[in-house]
């Protein structure tokens, strides 16, 4: 019983030491020794020009917010009071021009013939912390992600 209890006690110590000797240097994701300071990463340029005249992105999975293919930088902030968002997509049109409308899940009033004016929910006010513009960026890890259209 003592031997067979030595014996394992032996492989275990081993086995550590062995282990201890095969570790590598980590790598970080961020590039940088622990002490050291951030890196700032590279500044990417949002994809998408003015809207109007671009494609919608495919939707890679069911119930995805769908990404928004046309540039943002030039409208106004979201803030409490204004939504530079809404103008368009509140209707299928502004300004004579085809727009897609937000759907009925972010509406508390949906159009009838009787009161076509649309409503918006107050939880979907923020639009952009649900949809994202796009960059054309390396995926910092890999992964075999397959996209299915929803659609
Ligand atoms: C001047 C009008 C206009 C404004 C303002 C605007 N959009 Fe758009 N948006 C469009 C048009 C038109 C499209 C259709 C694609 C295209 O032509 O760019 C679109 C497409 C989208 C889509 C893709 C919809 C889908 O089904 O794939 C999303 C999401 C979106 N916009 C979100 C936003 C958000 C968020 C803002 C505010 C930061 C915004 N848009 C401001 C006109 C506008
Ligand atoms: C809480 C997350 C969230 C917020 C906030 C939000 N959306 Fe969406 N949106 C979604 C999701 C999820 C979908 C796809 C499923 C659906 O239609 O409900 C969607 C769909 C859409 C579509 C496509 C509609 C269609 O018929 O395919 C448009 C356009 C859109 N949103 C615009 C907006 C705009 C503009 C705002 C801000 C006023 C906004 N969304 C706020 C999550 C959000």
């Amino acid at each position: 019983m003592k031997k067979t209890t030595t014996i394992i006690v032996l492989a275990l110590l081993c086995s550590a030491i062995l282990g201890c000797v095969g570790v590598q240097q980590l790598q970080t994701m961020r590039g940088a020794d622990v002490p050291e300071a951030d890196q700032a990463p590279q500044d990417l340029a949002y994809q998408g020009k003015r809207p109007g005249e671009l494609k919608l992105i495919e939707r890679t999975f069911e119930g995805q917010p769908p990404l928004i293919p046309h540039a943002i930088a030039n409208y106004d902030e979201i803030t409490v009071t204004e939504n530079p968002c809404i103008e368009c997509h509140i209707s299928n049109d502004f300004k004579g021009k085809k727009m897609p409308r937000v759907s009925n899940t972010h509406l508390v009033a949906i159009p009838t013939a009787a009161d076509p004016e649309p409503v918006l929910h107050m939880n979907r006010w923020q639009c952009n912390s649900c949809h994202v513009p796009q960059v054309d960026a390396k995926p910092l890890v890999e992964n075999s992600f397959q996209g299915r259209s929803a659609r």
